[in-house]
């Protein structure tokens, strides 16, 4: 595919040149500088990723870039797919109209980290465990390195990661989760291998929950949004020896606004905001696929109805819809729709017309969406080296990359903190001294 480029776009003239950019700007492990220069560029291009095609029909940025909104409508199915699974092509693509997005692109690049030595444990101790999950678990214990620390599991589900490390090596595992359900079937697991790993039933995120996590090595594998974060805030505040983190779910517990750790940031992130960093759908099936499809086209067409009986037409926001709706006919669905919101429909509505325009908004919909979702790792990053920065002013050692391909999950990063052996002497001290009462 060729990209055809005009004057007034502020587009850079060659793709050898955009790929310059992104070498000149070869991204440095200054995790704070990274931070503020992220921080930067997001704030000024906030227009282009802001505003949801979903709920505007042409965002603004489509006035300043009608040559890019073209070429973005012109892209037939087949180009949408691939760049709706292909973001390395997208940013290229996009990079030749818009140079900003070559440059946060070359900003939110991180190494692939290095596996330390790691050796499979034989299958049966994989028993029972979806396929994707295994590869997660080991993908990330190949990267945890010597674990030296009594281990805390984060939100473990059935502790699998932490029953692999407990596996591994010799140190006592206390895996912590909120479902019952799940730490009975972790405790099994653990009792079949013969494996000190113990199960908390707790809640995470419950005000004033006393731990004891100071010179332990914690480990999150995909706990959602402020469930990470609290397990991070609990690093930095009782001195844990340790950190490994998978995040996911950015927007998890954020009511509003993110609130970052780092002073002088000047991008301000909703919820909404946090939830465009994971969008991705690499691992859903096509079941999944169809039916999301669907049932972005029939709201949709459900609002252009709406539109047409309401005379505001600001764009409301829309309950979620139950999935059971999704397999009604369409007239069926509105209808749902209409009765939760109080709303009659005329008798003669033309229900075929309806959908095809609701289908014909979809189709745009994913076209010009695929400029927001250039800048989805750039958020993502943001918002991980927010937490980097708060460890590292804690005198905690960073290693961050990616530990598995993205086809494995688009929620590939992980972060590493490693407490400098000094300050965990200090930080003990003052453990010792707070809970002797001295
Ligand atoms: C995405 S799953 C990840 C589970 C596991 N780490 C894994 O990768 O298989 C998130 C887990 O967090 C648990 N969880 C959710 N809210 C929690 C809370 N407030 N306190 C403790 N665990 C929680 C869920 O029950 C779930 O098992």
């Amino acid at each position: 595919m060729t990209a055809s480029f005009k004057k007034d776009e502020q587009m850079i003239t060659s793709p050898s040149q955009a790929t310059r950019i992104g070498a000149m700007t070869t991204p440095s492990k200054n995790w704070q500088q990274r931070l503020h220069q992220l921080d930067q560029q997001l704030s000024a291009t906030a227009e282009l990723w802001r505003p949801q095609p979903f709920k505007q029909q042409r965002p603004a940025w489509c006035q300043s870039y009608p040559q890019l909104t073209q070429a973005l409508l012109d892209l037939d199915d087949q180009q949408l797919q691939r760049f709706s699974h292909n973001p390395d092509a997208l940013v290229e693509w996009i990079g030749h109209y818009l140079p900003q997005v070559a440059q946060l692109d070359a900003l939110s690049r991180l190494p692939k980290r290095t596996p330390t030595e790691y050796s499979s444990p034989e299958n049966r101790f994989f028993n029972g465990m979806p396929g994707r999950k295994r590869t997660q678990i080991e993908a990330f214990a190949s990267h945890v390195g010597s674990v030296t620390s009594p281990i805390l599991e984060w939100c473990g589900g059935k502790g699998h990661l932490g029953r692999l490390l407990g596996m591994a090596g010799d140190q006592p595992v206390t895996t912590l989760e909120l479902n019952p359900e799940l730490c009975r079937a972790g405790e099994q697991q653990a009792q079949r291998f013969g494996l000190y790993q113990s199960f908390t039933e707790v809640d995470l995120l419950q005000p004033g929950l006393e731990l004891n996590v100071t010179d332990h090595h914690g480990v999150a594998l995909h706990a959602c949004g402020e469930l990470h974060r609290s397990l991070q805030r609990r690093a930095v505040t009782h001195g844990m020896a340790a950190l490994d983190i998978v995040p996911c779910c950015y927007a998890f517990g954020v009511e509003q606004q993110y609130q970052p750790r780092t002073q002088g940031l000047s991008l301000q992130l909703s919820r909404d905001d946090l939830r465009l960093a994971v969008t991705e759908t690499v691992t859903a099936g096509q079941a999944e696929v169809t039916s999301r499809d669907r049932e972005m086209a029939w709201k949709l067409g459900f609002v252009e109805l709406r539109n047409r009986i309401v005379e505001n037409q600001a764009y409301r926001t829309m309950k979620p819809v139950q999935k059971q709706w999704l397999k009604l006919s369409f007239s069926q669905f509105c209808q749902q729709l209409a009765d939760r919101e109080a709303l009659s429909l005329p008798a003669d509505t033309d229900w075929a017309e309806v959908e095809a325009f609701g289908w014909q908004r979809f189709s745009e919909v994913m076209r010009l969406s695929l400029l927001r979702n250039c800048f989805r790792r750039p958020i993502e990053l943001w918002l991980i080296l927010d937490l980097v920065t708060d460890l590292e002013a804690h005198d905690y050692q960073i290693e961050l990359g990616t530990f598995c391909d993205r086809a494995v999950t688009p929620r590939n990063i992980m972060l590493s903190a490693r407490k400098r052996v000094e300050s965990r002497a200090s930080s003990s001290e003052i453990h010792r001294a707070v809970n002797s009462g001295i």
